[in-house]
């Protein structure tokens, strides 16, 4: 469904994407963790055919990206990071003026208005203005546009940047709603929470390079699913247990205050690398 080969994309000299390898399966919700300049908006504007690949290639429903964008744009929807609504317009206007775009009869653009208005729970807001609407309410906005025209693949570029737990739930809820009709979905996000919450596979990049490709529980498990913390005057000090029980019997060994958690993918990301994804 999703295929990169050596994906690369070079500014000058600096390389933003090295060599991504990534096959992704119809109906798979997959995650590209990682920091703030790892390299994800750049790989989703290649696989979007909205930056040009400097190496390598990339396959969208088995169109070549390079060589039949247009075919490729047919069968994908995207949710950019920066907001592109158009404000001024209603939240109808906004899906209207969509679906004018990807030439679907009338018709059918007011029957998918209806039925996307309800799926992001906007159908109050119909004639209201963008400019009018919360972060939350764009952001659903975003991802309801992005599907007008019935795409089998889309492209989420940090779908809940900026919003609070409560406005994210709603839309992982939207976003696990896309899994059952079929749809696959790429997204980005630097919250360890929505890739292990929302992601059966996980990628994380780092400068440009996958350096890890599992589900979030092989991820873990492969670090050792129990951490064991361990709060002394130095700061804080990990260890890692494959069960709860090598956990325990590790923690009676030290003489001070411990915590016993389950391993999450920020210790994977620090083991993996040394440093923190948020710092
Ligand atoms: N048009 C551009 N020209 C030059 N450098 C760019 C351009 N776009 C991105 N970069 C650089 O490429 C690297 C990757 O940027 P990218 O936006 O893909 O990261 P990101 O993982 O999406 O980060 P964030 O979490 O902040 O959104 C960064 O070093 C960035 O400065
Ligand atoms: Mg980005």
């Amino acid at each position: 469904m999703i295929q990169a080969e050596n994906l690369t994309k070079r500014f000058g000299r600096l390389t933003a994407v090295d060599r991504l390898n990534l096959s992704i399966p119809r109906g798979e919700i997959f995650g590209l963790l990682g920091p703030n300049g790892a390299g994800k908006t750049t790989t989703i504007r290649m696989l979007t055919t909205l930056a040009k690949i400097t190496e390598g290639r990339a396959m969208i429903h088995g169109f070549d990206v390079s060589r039949a964008p247009i075919q490729v744009k047919r069968v994908i929807g995207v949710a950019p990071q920066g907001l592109n609504l158009e404000i001024e317009l209603t939240a109808e206007e906004n899906l209207e003026y969509h679906g004018r775009l990807h030439r679907m009869p009338r018709r059918e653009r007011r029957r998918r208005i209806s039925e996307l208005l309800r799926f992001s729970d906007l159908e109050a807001k119909r004639k209201v203005p963008v400019d009018r609407f919360s972060g939350g309410m764009k952001r659903r906005l975003l991802i309801a546009r992005a599907l007008m025209h019935r795409p089998r693949i889309l492209f989420l570029d940090e779908p809940t940047v900026g919003l609070d737990p409560q406005i994210r739930r709603k839309i992982w809820g939207l976003i696990e709603e896309l899994k059952s009709q079929g749809i696959t979905v790429l997204l980005t996000t630097h919250y360890i929470e929505e890739a292990e919450a929302l992601c059966e596979k996980v990628g994380i990049l780092r400068k440009g390079k996958l350096i890890a490709l599992d589900s979030p529980a092989r991820l873990k498990e492969n670090v050792g699913a129990y951490a064991v913390e361990c709060n002394n005057k130095n700061g804080c000090e990990i260890h890692f247990c494959r069960t709860r029980e090598e956990a325990v019997a590790y923690a009676g060994r030290l003489q001070i205050d411990v915590t016993i958690r389950h391993t999450n993918l920020e210790d994977v990301f620090l083991q993996l690398t040394g440093e923190k994804i948020h710092e």
